[in-house]
């Protein structure tokens, strides 16, 4: 049967990295022994504080509607967040509570674009950006960083693709999945070109407390011109190891906050009641399990590149946050593994997941053939076992 459906919707692409955990995990329940490094999320629980104040929340009846753009106790608590952590001055006006991170972004997009506007982002990208755009009826327009420059792209960078339709850029340090962090110095250059040609910034900040090298910055907190331009975008679901409650957040100037308000009033309504009750107890509680999965993921960090960089024809860069690393693999583009002639980042992560039971995910999913990403979001056991059958299945 032929569907006449949207235009927009069937230019939408599936996420690779859902496909392939997809995949590993349908292996994995048919008893086969899949080492995964394909993992978004962290490997740890929901600490026991916040798994206890969603019981409560539930027990006290807790279940009802919410304002649409979240309660008013962890919109306070988002905002003393901002301040202590990022030097950030906002009141519960400027706070949008949503269903995650993703549907923050989502949000934001949906507030700022009009049809045609562009959205500039650097290549590496997290999957969901250039989609994400696409769905709020913009256009991705494309930054190919270079892995020497630690994937980061500058104001020249900015200046040769900038037209008079750019609307935004998406800021995404630590990033997904390359782990680089922009210094203050950096954003201080970006801000000043975003101020001067009026873009909006959509800084995504998920990974704000997965910072090993280096500090964490905000680039709206540089000066109150760009705090104005830029929607900050953070949740519970990395720090605090809370991805299936789905709580994200967003600090926006007061118009550009009522606006997504409204938006979410008639689409999702408010997030879930429950989850955000537990996230007040997340980011006003002890923050002592934050710290200790910080502390589990820069070990694993460390052992991986340097095992990764001891295998032939594979190489990668410290990454400073977040939980990826980005493997070059461009040595090993036109020779033979294990039968299959290895053309792109996609042949390889079919190689190590049939022939290895090793799931990765193909960086052709982040715009770069050259590279597949791995998570240490998973026990360094499993990262030792793992890391030993693609040096069997490569050398
Ligand atoms: C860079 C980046 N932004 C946003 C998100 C979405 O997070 P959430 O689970 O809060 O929607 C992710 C999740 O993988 C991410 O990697």
């Amino acid at each position: 049967m032929k569907f006449n459906l949207s235009e927009k919707g069937l230019k939408i692409s599936p996420s690779v990295t859902l496909e392939i955990t997809a995949k590993a995990k349908s292996m994995k329940a048919k008893g086969i022994d899949v080492i995964s490094f394909g993992a978004g999320e962290p490997d740890f629980n929901t600490p026991e504080n916040i798994r206890k104040e969603g019981i409560r929340a539930i027990e006290e009846g807790y279940t009802k509607y919410t304002p649409a753009s979240g309660i008013n106790e962890l919109k306070e608590a988002v905002c003393k967040k901002f301040k202590e952590d990022n030097k950030l001055e906002y009141t519960p006006e400027n706070i949008v509570i949503s269903s995650g991170a993703k549907h923050s972004i989502y949000n934001a997009l949906m507030a700022i674009l009009n049809p045609g506007d562009e959205v500039i982002i650097g290549v590496p990208y997290w999957v969901s950006y250039p989609e994400l755009i696409k769905i709020a009826g913009g256009n991705p327009v494309f930054i190919h960083t270079k892995e020497e420059h630690d994937f980061k792209f500058t104001v020249d960078d900015l200046e040769k693709v900038r037209t008079e339709n750019t609307k935004a850029i998406i800021l995404n340090s630590p990033s997904n999945p390359t782990g680089s962090i922009y210094y203050k110095e950096e954003l201080e250059k970006i801000a000043d070109w975003a101020v001067e040609n009026k873009i909006f910034v959509i800084s995504d900040e998920i990974y704000e407390k997965l910072v090993y090298d280096g500090e964490h910055v905000s680039i709206a907190s540089i000066n109150e011109d760009i705090k104005n331009l830029t929607i900050v975008i953070n949740g519970m679901s990395k720090a605090y190891s809370m991805p299936g409650w789905r709580i994200g957040y967003l600090a926006a100037h007061k118009d550009i906050a009522k606006v997504i308000s409204n938006i979410q009033s008639h689409t999702t309504s408010n997030p879930c009641s429950i989850s955000q009750y537990a996230s007040v107890v997340g980011l006003n509680g002890d923050q002592s399990a934050v710290y200790e999965m910080k502390e589990q993921f820069e070990k694993r960090r460390d052992y991986m590149v340097d095992t990764i960089n001891s295998i032939k024809g594979l190489s990668c860069r410290k990454p400073k946050g977040a939980f990826y690393i980005m493997v070059n693999i461009s040595q090993l583009k036109g020779t033979v593994v294990k039968g299959n002639t290895i053309n792109g980042s996609l042949d390889l992560a079919k190689v190590l997941l049939d022939e290895g039971q090793v799931a990765v995910i193909p960086g052709i999913g982040f715009g770069d053939d050259n590279y597949i990403r791995l998570s240490y979001a998973t026990s360094m056991e499993n990262i030792e076992k793992g890391l030993r059958r693609i040096k069997d299945i490569l050398e």
